[in-house]
């Protein structure tokens, strides 16, 4: 919150749509015709009716500028990520907008909430944020649930393959810091703890994730129960 305030990042510009509606329109002229630009934002600044006006207004001008479409995530700036994400305003929009492209953004936590958001409010699609991490499987649940079929969970040896490939990037990323294999580590314990949700033992394995702090104590949590 201090940081969008003082540098007017992100949510910042829903207090001044004028000047987001500015740096969008020079994002529309810079960016190749067929190339669709989108746009994200929250649903207010904050809930006062002058920040509702600002949201409409901003909003409105996103797909006048030919903005493909606008995601919604159904928090207000000022309420960080406290309290729910709301659906009604989406639905709302949702209802005032129905020629419109409108995703929307907030608490999908498991693959039924994607189906469970779009058939409330109406919108054209959902993002998932927090509810992909250390669950990436969600978007082919998704997929499946969408030609009729009952969602799998993934089977020990997928979540390996996909612990592993997490590492393998996450290596890749560290390549310049002092010792990439231990940085590595340290930080995917946190995603190891995410993935241990999906494991039949999920309260012993994430107790095995939360004690990682080195590359070999990595290796010996995956040989341990991911064979
Ligand atoms: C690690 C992380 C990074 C994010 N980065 C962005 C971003 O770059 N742009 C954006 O519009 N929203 C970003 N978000 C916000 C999410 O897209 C989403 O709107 C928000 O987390 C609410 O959805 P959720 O309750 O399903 O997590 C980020 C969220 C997380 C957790």
């Amino acid at each position: 919150m201090k940081k969008i305030s003082k540098k007017s990042r992100g949510g910042h510009w829903l207090k001044e749509p004028a000047g987001a509606i500015h740096i969008l329109k020079a994002v529309r002229d810079a960016v190749p015709d067929a190339i669709p630009v989108t746009v994200k934002m929250r649903r207010a600044f904050d809930d006062t009716p002058e920040m509702q006006r600002n949201f409409e207004y901003l909003f409105d001008a996103c797909y006048d500028i030919g903005c493909a479409w606008v995601t919604v995530h159904g928090r207000t700036v000022e309420q960080k990520y406290l309290g729910p994400s709301r659906w009604e305003p989406l639905k709302r929009l949702v209802d005032k907008n129905p020629d419109r492209l409108i995703f929307g953004s907030g608490d999908i936590w498991d693959v039924n909430q994607i189906f469970r958001m779009i058939g409330y409010t109406g919108l054209t699609g959902v993002s998932v944020a927090r509810g992909c991490i250390g669950n990436p499987w969600i978007f082919r649940q998704a997929r499946t649930i969408l030609a009729g079929n009952d969602p799998q969970s993934p089977t020990i040896a997928e979540q390996r393959e996909v612990l592993e490939q997490h590492f393998d990037l996450a290596l890749a990323v560290n390549a310049n810091t002092r010792d990439p294999e231990l940085m590595t580590a340290k930080n995917m314990r946190k995603f190891g703890i995410k993935f241990a949700a999906h494991h039949p033992k999920a309260d012993e394995v994430k107790k095995q994730f939360i004690y990682v702090k080195t590359l070999e104590e990595w290796r010996e949590v995956l040989e341990r129960w991911y064979v």
